[in-house]
Parts: C-alpha cells; sequence; structure tokens
C-alpha cells in the first residue's frame, strides 16, 4: 500500500480507513473523542509509522512537506530496517493549483471574469503549441473529458491515461517518478488520485504545474471554480446566499471545496445529511473559526428547501465506503422530486457535481430550477481559465487575444 502523507492527521486518515473500518464511524460520530484523538495521533505519529509498517499494512510512502513529519520518518528509516522503504522528500513552488480555498476575491472575480471571457469565445490559439496532460488514477467523465476539450479548444495536444493499470505505475513506479516523467513531455498535468494529499504531493516534486482534478474525498478545486461561476452567473453575486449542501456530504470532495471558497462572501449553509454522512467535523470546526454559518439538519422536505438560493444535491459515494451494508443504508436518504420543488424562490437553482444516481428523480430535469447540466457545461469556460491561469496568460491577454475562431 503506498501513502501520500502530507500531515500526520492526512496519515492516520487514511490509515484508519484501512486498518479500523469501524473506528471511522465511531470517531465522526463523538467529535470531541474525534479531535482528542487526532491531537493524541500527532504526538504519537512516530510509533504509528513504525507499527503500520511492521505489520505490513504500509510498504511505501511518499512524503509531500510537513517538515516534523520528515523528520520522524528520517528517524523511522534509520531506526528500522525496511527494505521497502522509500521516502521522497520535496520543497517546491510553481503556479500549481492544488487548492482554491485561500483565493481571496479579486482572484476568484479575476478568474470568473476570465470564464465569462471563454464562454463568449471559447475557441483560441492561446495555447498552440503546448502539450496538457491528463493523468486520472481514478474514474471521471467531466473533469477529463472538459479539461481536455479547453485544452483542445485553446489549441492544445493532450497526453495522458485513464487507466492508472496501463502505466507503470502498475510495475511499482512512484508518483513521485511517474510525475516527475511526465513532467519532460507536458507544460501542465491535471491529475486526478484515490489519495488525499497527492495533488499537493505532486506540486511539490515538479516544477510544472498541477491542477488537481480531485484528490479523494479531499478537494477539487476546478469543480469550484465551475460551481462558483455558475452561482455568480445565476445569481449575480456570490454574496450572501442561502446555500443548501444535500447527501454524502462526508466524503463528498466539491462541498468541501465549496464552503472554504465562499468563506470571503458571508453564506449561510444548510447542511443535509444523514448521520453518517454528515460534515466532517474539520470542515464545521472551519466554518466557526472563518465565522461561516451553518445549520445542520436531516429533514429535507419542501418547507426544509423553500428559503434556498443554491441547493447543492450529491451522490453517495459508493466508492469511498469500507463497510457496503452502510452504503446501503444510506443511500436513499436524500431524493430530490420535482413536486418539493412548489415553495422554492424564484431564483433558486439545483447544482450538482455529477454524475447522479438517483438523488435527484428524473422529473426535476425540466424544471426552471435545475441547473446541473449547464454547470457541467460552464466546467469547460472554468478549465479554459484555469489551464491560462497556471499557464501566466493573463485576463489582459484573452481580452486582447487576436487567435479567437469562429
Ligand atoms: N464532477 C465530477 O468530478 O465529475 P466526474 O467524476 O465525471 O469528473
Amino acid at each position: 500500500m503506498l501513502f501520500v502523507l502530507t500531515s500526520n492527521l492526512t496519515l492516520f486518515r487514511q490509515s484508519y480507513n484501512v486498518i479500523f473500518p469501524s473506528l471511522t464511524k465511531i470517531m465522526h460520530n463523538a467529535s470531541f473523542f474525534y479531535i482528542f484523538f487526532c491531537t493524541f495521533v500527532r504526538f504519537l505519529s512516530t510509533f504509528w509509522l513504525s507499527f503500520l509498517f511492521q505489520y505490513g499494512y504500509v510498504n511505501h510512502i511518499e512524503v509531500a512537506y510537513e517538515k516534523t513529519t520528515i523528520r520522524k520518518l528520517k528517524k523511522i528509516q534509520n531506526r528500522i530496517d525496511i527494505q521497502e522503504l522509500k521516502v521522497s522528500f520535496a520543497i517546491m513552488g510553481n503556479r500549481s493549483i492544488v487548492s482554491i480555498a485561500d483565493y481571496g476575491k479579486e482572484k476568484i472575480q479575476y478568474l470568473l471574469d476570465m470564464a465569462t471571457e471563454f464562454e463568449a469565445h471559447p475557441n483560441r490559439q492561446l495555447l498552440k503549441g503546448k502539450v496538457v496532460a491528463t493523468l486520472f488514477f481514478e474514474p471521471s467523465t467531466r473533469t477529463r473529458l472538459s479539461f481536455e476539450t479547453a485544452a483542445n479548444r485553446l489549441g492544445a495536444r493532450v497526453i495522458g491515461f485513464t487507466d492508472p493499470k496501463a502505466t507503470s505505475s502498475s510495475k511499482g513506479e512512484t508518483l513521485k517518478d511517474t510525475i516527475k516523467m511526465v513532467s519532460n513531455y507536458a507544460d501542465v498535468i491535471v491529475m486526478r488520485h484515490s489519495l488525499e494529499g497527492a495533488a499537493l504531493y505532486a506540486s511539490e516534486v515538479t516544477d510544472v504545474p498541477i491542477i488537481n482534478a480531485g484528490d479523494g474525498s479531499n478537494l477539487h478545486p476546478s469543480q469550484t471554480m465551475l460551481d462558483l461561476y455558475s452561482i455568480y452567473k445565476t445569481q449575480g453575486t456570490l454574496e450572501n446566499l442561502n446555500i443548501y449542501m444535500v447527501g454524502d456530504l462526508k466524503y463528498g470532495r466539491t462541498v468541501h471545496s465549496l464552503l472554504m471558497s465562499m468563506r470571503r462572501y458571508n453564506p449561510t449553509f444548510h447542511f443535509i445529511a444523514p448521520k453518517e454522512l454528515e460534515m466532517p467535523e474539520e470542515y464545521k470546526l472551519y466554518c466557526q473559526q472563518m465565522g461561516i454559518r451553518y445549520v445542520e439538519q436531516q429533514d429535507f422536505t419542501e418547507d426544509t428547501i423553500a428559503d434556498a438560493d443554491i441547493l447543492y444535491m450529491t451522490r453517495v459515494q459508493r466508492e469511498r465506503f469500507t463497510d457496503l451494508m452502510e452504503y446501503e443504508r444510506v443511500k436513499d436518504a436524500y431524493i430530490l422530486k420535482a413536486d418539493m420543488l412548489g415553495k422554492c424562490k424564484e431564483n433558486m437553482k439545483i447544482l450538482h457535481p455529477l454524475p447522479r444516481v438517483n438523488e435527484i428523480e428524473y422529473d426535476v430535469d425540466d424544471s426552471k430550477h435545475a441547473y446541473y447540466f449547464e454547470q457541467a457545461q460552464n466546467g469547460l469556460y472554468a478549465r479554459e481559465a484555469l489551464i491560462c491561469d497556471v499557464l501566466g496568460i493573463t485576463l489582459e491577454d484573452i481580452k486582447n487575444d487576436k487567435t479567437i475562431i469562429g
């Protein structure tokens, strides 16, 4: 098993899911215990890691950035004779987009303006001569195809893979080596990976910009950018909105990313999820620290959503469950039906990162509130903006662009 380690807490999260699936549930249900235990684990990380190695749960670690963790790992490496241990250390920075949580209003508006320009004229030759690599270690339809379409429409060429089994990572090549290799060929790397922290790690082993196309249940910044663009287009503003997030708030990286990016816009969030899939404690703490209002609720009726500006539906993510019985118990918890839309606000729009499974009934598609297919289309313009941004092409360049086709 490979761990991409960006902090002790991330290591712990990744490892307890493997070793103690039932502990995951207990910890998410008992917030105080969760926080206490995570703090405790930070102090014990050296011993924890030794245990994982000695009992064969881990045979390969790649370390991203945390200096104290690196020091501890060096101690372990010296103390324990483990042949398979390959620890990679990396210290680099570039124009990568790992998260957009720290983007200020000015930067977000800048990217929204770029996306607006691209919506007016998506076909250009701004990236002629460039190569964009799309490395998808996890399945995707929209993210990969819209990134590839964005690159193609801007005149770049695209390389990449959709099945890691068909690459040398199946022969044991490390993520670091794969990234370094692809960096020899491409000007920008778009990567989706199942491990939290993988994008950050990748961004620190190469000078080529990395765009995080989703890392485990952590973040999905390009989705957030298209979500922000969709909200901005439909509401005319990002300020003071009531945003209802429904479904799998535990594993849904899109809701985590969106929540963090909206923090400067005075939102009020409503988290509607079954107990097992409620918003993780760390994001609730984030809201408290940032002064973001949120309400947690479990009912989902016509009345509940009457005050929503944005109803952000999510799929229950089967692939992240360690206990499939639990998935079966919660998978149909919240289903949006057309007859629930009678009392909603005129401006209310239903978003969904897609794919949908059964959480939005098909009759909702005909409603004027349904916006999820347009939202996915907005992904093209938002991703054209992101690729240009990491390659140093400015809004001014785009406004003055003379390469528009059609
Ligand atoms: N929204 C999203 O990430 O969709 P895909 O998994 O199809 O890329």
